[in-house]
């Protein structure tokens, strides 16, 4: 944080004493001995702390004052005035000035108020910060997965945390990329700092450019104040740029040149400004194929992908499903309403499906279930159709069954289905369902015991 102090003063003897006392303290000290030169440094720099006279030579305190303000809210001043202008010092306080001294004062006056004032701004940082963190805490154990393609992945993280190369996570969305993202920021080396996410394509282009890199007062209609970027903010710790294949041409190669050369320049801005920030970056784009049309930059992509981590989708790890839904299951359940449960078959079914909505479709449903079926046993009949539906019901070949373990497993299924449906209906009704299905009811209650179906479970409460 900037520990910057501008001291505006005509009175030479008094602001060569008060900065060589600052800097002793160890604070940036700059002086101005008139109102233009005030303004002039307030256009350049963005100090913590403007100490500013009343009277000026060339107009009053209160300019520098109002000027302070419209740059930034950051900043805090302090009017110093004789007794005889008390006056104007309320008037400077009417204004925004955080304080007011009377002269002459006490240099140690002085230095406690400016301690202080740091203090709090360090603690509102902090404050910032630590919510921030506590928001987006993660570990590891937040990340849930036993099969072997997510446990390659944790490898891979472990083996990433703590270096400074960019990562490219890639995979569908709902895969869990942001999560890994925050992992590999909370379990490095860079932890303590910043985890600052971005989404590239919820900002539209022009404004996306002075988020990222911060703007200069005046630099276009509407800049009305300095403004820091994110690149600052996430200075030593992590930007993670998620959906990155929707950044636009123009700002691929400002972002190129940004992590090329570790500076950056903020719009409107002929400084450049030195910056120690980790990337990770996310798409659930196809790259490769952005890449070939050349929508996106062949050498952006390398900068990103030092280390590529392609996160595999929910159907190529079915082994997880049980896991993740039952840990779902756990962080639903409040303790205010009983827990829910998936019954065995259920279960087969969330496993069987194919979850084009990946791990944040299993957490949706359950966070429904658990809501709509408080402490119930999750049957086949609670689930939405789509996932019962006959696409998903034929066993895959991955699934290594003989054709008749597969036929039976679809009779199965296909039963259980109709059958619960036929019921669901009718209210529980056995002859009505048997009926309605033009089938024989002594055929009908056959299936229901070979599939443990109980008719008590569809009869309307
Ligand atoms: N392995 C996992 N363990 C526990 N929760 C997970 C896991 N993977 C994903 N989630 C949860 O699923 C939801 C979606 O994850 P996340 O937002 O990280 O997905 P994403 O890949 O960034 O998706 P998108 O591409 O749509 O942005 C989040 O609520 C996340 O906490
Ligand atoms: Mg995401």
């Amino acid at each position: 944080m900037s520990r910057a102090i501008l001291i505006v003063e005509d009175d030479q003897n008094l602001s060569g004493v008060l900065s060589r006392v600052l800097t002793r303290e160890g604070y940036e000290v700059a002086v101005s001995n008139t109102v233009r030169e005030g303004v002039e440094h307030l256009q350049k720099e963005t100090p913590g702390i403007v100490l500013t006279d009343i009277y000026l030579p060339d107009g009053k305190g209160i300019e520098v004052l109002e000027c302070a303000r419209t740059i930034s809210k950051e900043i805090d001043v302090i009017v110093m005035t004789a007794n005889a202008t008390v006056e104007s010092a309320i008037e400077a306080m009417k204004k925004g000035a955080h304080d007011y001294l009377l002269k002459p004062f006490q240099v140690d006056e002085l230095t406690h108020h400016v301690r202080k004032i740091f203090e709090r701004k360090a603690l509102i940082a902090e404050n910032l910060y630590l919510k921030e963190r506590i928001k987006s805490r993660c570990t590891y154990s937040d990340i849930v997965g036993k099969s072997s393609k997510m446990r390659e992945l944790f490898s891979v993280m472990e083996n990433v945390a703590n270096t400074r190369s960019s990562v490219l996570i890639q995979g569908e969305s709902g895969t869990g990329k942001e999560l890994i993202a925050r992992a590999i920021h909370f379990t490095g080396n860079r932890s303590e700092k910043m985890f600052v996410p971005i989404n590239c394509s919820a900002i539209p282009e022009n404004l996306l450019e002075s988020e990222l890199f911060g703007h200069v007062k005046g630099a276009y209609t509407g800049a009305t104040e300095n403004k820091r970027g994110l690149f600052e903010y996430a200075d030593q710790g992590t930007l993670f740029l998620d959906e990155i294949g929707d950044l636009s041409a123009a700002l691929q190669s400002k972002l190129l040149r940004a992590l090329e050369d570790g500076r950056i320049r903020r719009v409107g801005d002929y400084k450049e400004i030195e910056v120690d920030v980790r990337i990770v970056a996310a798409t659930n784009k196809d790259l490769a194929t952005l890449l070939k049309e050349g929508i996106f930059r062949e050498d952006l992509f390398f900068r990103l992908a030092v280390i590529p981590i392609m996160v595999p989708p929910l159907r190529e790890r079915k082994e997880d499903i049980k896991l993740l839904a039952e840990h779902f299951v756990s962080f639903y359940s409040d303790g205010k309403v009983p827990a829910i449960r998936f019954g065995k078959e259920a279960m087969e079914i969330l496993v069987q499906y194919p979850w084009p909505g990946n791990v944040r479709e299993l957490k949706n449903l359950t966070e429904r279930l658990s809501i709509l079926k408080a402490g119930k046993t999750i049957a086949p009949g609670d689930l939405p159709k789509d996932l019962v539906g006959e696409d998903h019901m034929v066993p895959s070949v991955e699934a290594g069954l003989s054709y008749q373990e597969a036929r039976n497993r679809v009779l199965e299924q296909f039963h259980r289905k109709i059958i619960g449906d036929a019921l669901k209906e009718n209210g529980g009704n056995v002859s009505r369902a048997s009926e309605s299905l033009g089938v024989d009811r002594g055929n009908f209650q056959r299936l229901m015991r070979r599939y443990g179906i109980q008719s008590a479970e569809f009869r309307d409460e």
